[in-house]
């Protein structure tokens, strides 16, 4: 049988594209609000025994993440065999430690309830620094797609003479990934983050010319002044600098900003018109694997 997926409060086209790739029945779902503004959530889907989908992309959570707990009951509730989230974007995951006394470590309690609430996680590219991997607080099964091929791949399309940067040791991760991919030098800095908005970046040491086109390449773009100070590290007469993001926040005017500095380029990961990059196919490949490594574990 096909498997049954859900737009929860998500991107259409993304949606629209996944359930195409995968050939999956779309699941009906109603959705409202009872006058005292709580939720109401009613599926007219059959979903007895049936692997379900639950595409809800989790960027700004907190608006979200009720009815996903309310849409993974209903499906239990009448029968549902396994549970898959899809959100491309993971949040919470950039509080892996106390920063400061008293401070709630967020990564952990929301991996613990994303846990108890669906039975498998598909995400890209998680903020993952001080953890290795989801496992170390998720207890679901999970997998990560890596974006890395799809931005070598519009880097080497788009790009005669790259010089890929990295703005903090985090983003060595993806950095020299995309580097080896489109063969490309590339160079990752220091970061020091003051505050929420306000970070310094170490200046650049490597060798350029007139012909070099700097590549900055992070893996979430939120406030923007990671690649912002970034930017202002750059030394004179380079070509017009390319921001790459994986995931694109872009909170307040941080896009404005971006873009008045440089090209600025995301995934669809997160909808925004900066979106170049699809990742449509990669997450159906990361579907398709989970839902056959299940059927087998349970054959
Ligand atoms: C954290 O270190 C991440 O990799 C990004 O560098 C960070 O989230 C960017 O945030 P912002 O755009 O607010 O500087």
């Amino acid at each position: 049988m096909s498997p049954l997926i859900f737009n929860l409060d998500s991107d259409p086209s993304l949606f629209d594209q996944l359930a195409q790739l995968l050939g999956a029945e779309r699941g009906a779902l109603e959705q409202r609000r009872f006058p005292d503004d709580e939720n109401y959530l009613r599926l007219h889907s059959h979903c007895q025994q049936r692997d379900t989908i639950i595409f809800c992309n989790l960027y700004r959570p907190d608006d979200k993440i009720l009815r996903l707990i309310f849409l993974a009951d209903a499906l239990r509730e009448q029968g549902a065999a396994r549970i898959l989230l899809v959100t491309p974007y993971l949040p919470y995951m950039r509080q892996d430690k106390a920063f400061n006394p008293g401070e709630c470590i967020s990564s952990r309690p929301f991996a613990k309830l994303l846990s108890a609430t669906v039975d498998g996680l598909i995400t890209i590219d998680p903020h993952l620094h001080r953890y290795r991997s989801l496992a170390e607080i998720y207890t679901l099964r999970s997998q990560v797609v890596a974006a890395a091929p799809l931005i070598a791949h519009w880097i080497a399309n788009h790009i005669c003479e790259p010089l890929l940067i990295g703005p903090d040791s985090e983003s060595a991760q993806w950095v020299s990934e995309v580097a080896q991919l489109a063969q490309a030098p590339f160079e990752i800095l220091r970061k020091t983050r003051l505050g929420d908005r306000q970070v310094e970046i170490s200046p650049l040491s490597q060798p350029t010319s007139p012909t070099t086109t700097p590549i900055l390449i992070d893996d979430i773009i939120s406030s923007g002044h990671t690649m912002l100070e970034t930017l202002q590290r750059l030394p004179a007469g380079l070509q017009q600098p390319v921001c790459i993001g994986v995931h694109g926040i872009f909170s307040g005017d941080a896009y404005h900003q971006l873009s008045q500095h440089a090209r600025v380029i995301t995934s669809d990961c997160i909808p925004h018109p900066s979106n170049q990059i699809e990742t449509a196919p990669l997450l159906a490949n990361a579907v398709r694997t989970w839902l056959d490594e299940g059927s087998h574990a349970s054959a």
